[in-house]
């Protein structure tokens, strides 16, 4: 396995993916009043909540949400690939943009404009098993020894895109500097009809009760995982071991509880207490 890490500001990124140059691009973005950011720590449901801005946006067309992959219909600013995709991108109304970044990086160039930031979280436990599955199936990403050293990583944030306590904190201590949406995996889950519909109304889109339906069709996890442009199956095989595991592994709440050990659990609470006990906002998942 050949593997370049780029570090930027801090934080260690996979090198295939970005280079000094697209993550100082990023850092430069010139954001538009009309975009709408998607802000994601990795493995939060990025390409769920992708598929449903871009039905969203593209109601009277929900074909166009399967004729590309969802990296080219709403790109990540910090990767390589972003020059490409943008040209895609102007084709619609807006620019739907996503990005992994913490605050502190962008807030400068985001702070004066209206872009929609919609920051989409899920809880950190189900990010580390499914981020865990993830260095499995990407040859890019490091290799830990067992699921406990890639844990203990993780609650260090020694991880690529670093800690998701950071990078959440971070965003949520400048939401009132912005234009901003805080929507959860979990309130998704469970409530995805009303959910989707407090997101429309922050866009401020309308939603007949045919586009909810079809928005609710096209993104489910059924569809995703199934369509090939949007499960990442067509990913090289030298790019993802596709043998080891799939990108659309389980699309669920709580699959943490089949992989952390009662140790680790207290552990987790432990570290998230001293992280987030402060934070007067209630989370689904606490
Ligand atoms: S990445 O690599 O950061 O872009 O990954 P990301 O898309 O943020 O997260 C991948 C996890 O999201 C799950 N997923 C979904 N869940 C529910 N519904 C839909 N439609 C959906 N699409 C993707 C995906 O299965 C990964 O979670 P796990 O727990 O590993 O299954």
């Amino acid at each position: 396995r050949l593997k370049v890490i780029e570090v930027f500001e801090g934080l260690s990124f996979p090198g295939n993916l970005h280079t000094q140059e697209s993550l100082r691009a990023a850092v430069n973005f010139q954001f538009q009043d009309t975009d709408v950011l998607l802000v994601t720590f990795p493995k939060s449901g990025t390409n769920w909540m992708q598929q449903i801005l871009s039905l969203i946006f593209n109601k009277e067309n929900p074909q166009h949400a399967q004729s590309l992959p969802t990296w080219q219909r709403v790109p990540w600013i910090e990767q390589i690939h972003l020059l490409n995709c943008l040209t895609d991108v102007k084709t619609s109304k807006v620019r739907l943009l996503t990005t992994h970044l913490h605050a502190r990086l962008l807030i400068h160039k985001l702070k004066n404009t209206k872009t929609r930031v919609v920051y989409m979280a899920r809880n950190p436990k189900d990010v580390l098993v499914s981020y865990y599955h993830f260095h499995k199936l990407a040859k890019f990403m490091p290799e830990f020894d067992s699921f406990e050293d890639f844990f203990d990583h993780f609650l260090e944030g020694k991880v690529f895109y670093g800690s998701w306590f950071d990078h959440i904190k971070d965003w949520l201590s400048v939401q009132q500097e912005l234009n901003f949406f805080l929507i959860t995996y979990e309130e998704l889950s469970q409530e995805p009809c009303q959910t989707i519909q407090n997101l429309a109304n922050f866009l401020g889109e309308q939603l007949e009760p045919k586009d909810l339906q079809n928005i609710l069709h096209y993104c489910s996890f059924s569809f995703m995982s199934q369509n090939e442009l949007l499960n990442y199956t067509l990913i090289p095989s030298d790019v993802f071991d596709h043998s080891v595991g799939k990108f659309m592994r389980k699309g669920e709440t709580g699959n943490w509880k089949e992989h952390f050990s009662p140790e680790q659990n207290t552990r987790f609470n432990h570290v998230y207490q001293r992280e987030m006990g402060d934070l007067i906002i209630k989370f689904p998942w606490s």
